[in-house]
């Protein structure tokens, strides 16, 4: 068969383009022409016309009506690391393809061996694939893990063509791709970790999960910008894609779920970092708190949702007088959704932060994406500049919008039920999410506008 050659193709709108250009000819999109392998040397415009029938489409086929389709529910397996298996909908799934990023050293290659020996032990035959270390560091891991007498098969390779014969030989359920990054094709000339190279051997081990039902994970290395090296259109190809979140200092890693055809998004495993290896932390709704003995200035603790369970997570702020261009950081939380609340706040409640430093920082690592954060954010910043603590046992959590108004956030009474249980006895919530009944232990205060919150925190000092 002829060599395939290659084409350009946009990753914004799909236009085509026989060499590479920095602008996309169909949309003038800047740099986004990615090499593909989809043209045949032989001069034809696509796969079909490989066959030498241009234009010949094959025959119509049968088509059926929806209803009359069986909907079968998918066969899962859970893998016995009952985080993991929360975060990928009840385990793993015949023939899905999962995408797991993060931060090098987060715990990538720990998480997924512990995954495939546990899933070993009950029958299923893994092979794991390590492009990034040799297979002697592979089992140097297993034995810090504790994973005696593991009947893993290990792989070190990093052509697809060659794995994918190794699949097709050994029939394994559930292979694993550490790192996707580092396969090449033959197919493409372009060096490993391309955007090509790394979009291609995606699309075929997808191709190869579908039609044998072999489950595949692949791990993604994330860029500097936070994102997945490589197309977007990995994220679009494959089933799940899971994020690795945390400190790399703190010893807590959070699994989140970003895109799940087979369960709920936004799920989040919660993992601690040991000596041996990642241990699931089953309740974990006060882990994102520091351990202050008194409350300090600044400080304000905030009731996130993070899939079904709620966290309790500080927000701290610190307010310090800046120089002419004064500087608005934040970690963890969204740096212009910052600037949007201090703009709120300068207008709406009279607290003026021109003239100052504020770094905002979510504890430990944890990202938050959600709105309902707003509140916490304001409070812990008034509570900075004017450097008077929050009262003790002191929770909050609310959207703020661009008129001051405070907007309810989902599933409020549970938020404050957990708030309870942990020991908080004074909530500020917005109106609507004012438990009708009292719930014991917890004093709540109900608010409509974000200046009423704020002379009602200084009201409880
Ligand atoms: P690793 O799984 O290699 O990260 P990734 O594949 O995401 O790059 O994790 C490496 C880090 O985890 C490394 O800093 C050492 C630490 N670690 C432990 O603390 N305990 C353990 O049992 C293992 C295996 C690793
Ligand atoms: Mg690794």
């Amino acid at each position: 068969m002829a060599k395939e050659k290659s084409v350009y193709i946009c990753s914004e709108c799909g236009g085509t383009s026989p060499r590479w250009l920095g602008k996309c000819p169909s949309c003038n999109a800047w740099n986004t022409l990615v090499e593909s392998a989809t043209e045949s040397a032989g001069g034809g415009k696509n796969r079909l016309s490989q066959t030498g029938r241009t234009g010949y489409a094959g025959q119509a086929q049968a088509v059926t009506p929806l209803a009359a389709i069986e909907a079968t529910e998918v066969a899962r397996t859970p893998s016995g690391i009952a985080e993991l298996d929360r975060v990928l909908g009840g385990g793993i799934v015949e023939g899905g393809v999962v995408l797991i990023g993060g931060d090098p050293g987060i715990g990538k290659s720990t998480l997924l061996l512990q995954a495939v020996d546990a899933l070993q032990r009950q029958g299923l035959p893994a092979l794991y694939v390590t492009g990034e270390e040799s297979g002697a560091q592979v089992a140097l891991r297993s034995r810090r893990l504790g994973l005696d007498n593991s009947q893993v098969d290990v792989l070190s390779e990093i052509q697809l063509e060659k794995i994918l014969a190794t699949c097709e030989s050994t029939q394994p359920a559930i292979v694993i791709i550490d790192s996707i990054q580092t396969m090449y094709s033959d197919q493409l000339s372009s060096a490993p970790g391309s955007v090509a190279q790394v979009r291609e051997c995606a699309a075929h081990l997808t191709r190869m999960a579908k039609s044998t039902g072999i489950a595949v994970v692949l791990v993604g290395h994330v860029t500097k910008e936070g994102a997945l090296a490589g197309p977007r259109v990995l994220e679009h190809m494959v089933d799940t894609v899971l994020y690795f979140e945390g400190d790399t200092h703190s010893s807590f890693r959070l699994v989140r779920a970003i895109k799940n055809r087979f369960g709920a998004v936004n799920e989040i495993g919660v993992f601690a970092m040991t000596e041996k290896g990642l241990k699931g932390v089953s309740n974990p709704s006060a882990i994102f708190l520091s351990q202050h003995s008194e409350p300090v200035p600044g400080s304000c603790v905030l009731v996130t949702l993070e899939g079904s369970r709620p966290l309790l997570v500080e927000i701290q702020a610190l307010v310090d007088s800046g120089g002419p261009s004064p500087r608005r950081l934040s970690v963890g939380l969204d740096r212009d959704r910052l600037a949007m609340l201090l703009a709120v706040l300068n207008r709406h409640a009279g607290v003026a932060c021109a003239d100052q430093d504020v770094f905002v920082n979510a504890v430990g690592g944890v990202r938050i994406g959600e709105p309902a954060a707003d509140l916490a954010v304001m409070l812990s910043i008034t509570s900075s500049l004017r450097g008077k603590a929050l009262p003790k046992g002191f929770i909050t959590f609310g959207e703020v919008g661009l008129a001051g108004e405070v907007r309810p956030a989902p599933r409020g009474q549970e938020r404050l039920k957990e708030a309870a249980k942990l020991g908080f006895t004074v909530a500020v919530v917005p109106k609507a999410n004012a438990p009708k009944k009292p719930i014991e232990g917890i004093t709540i205060h109900a608010v409509d506008r974000v200046d009423e919150a704020i002379s009602l925190v200084r009201g409880l000092d």
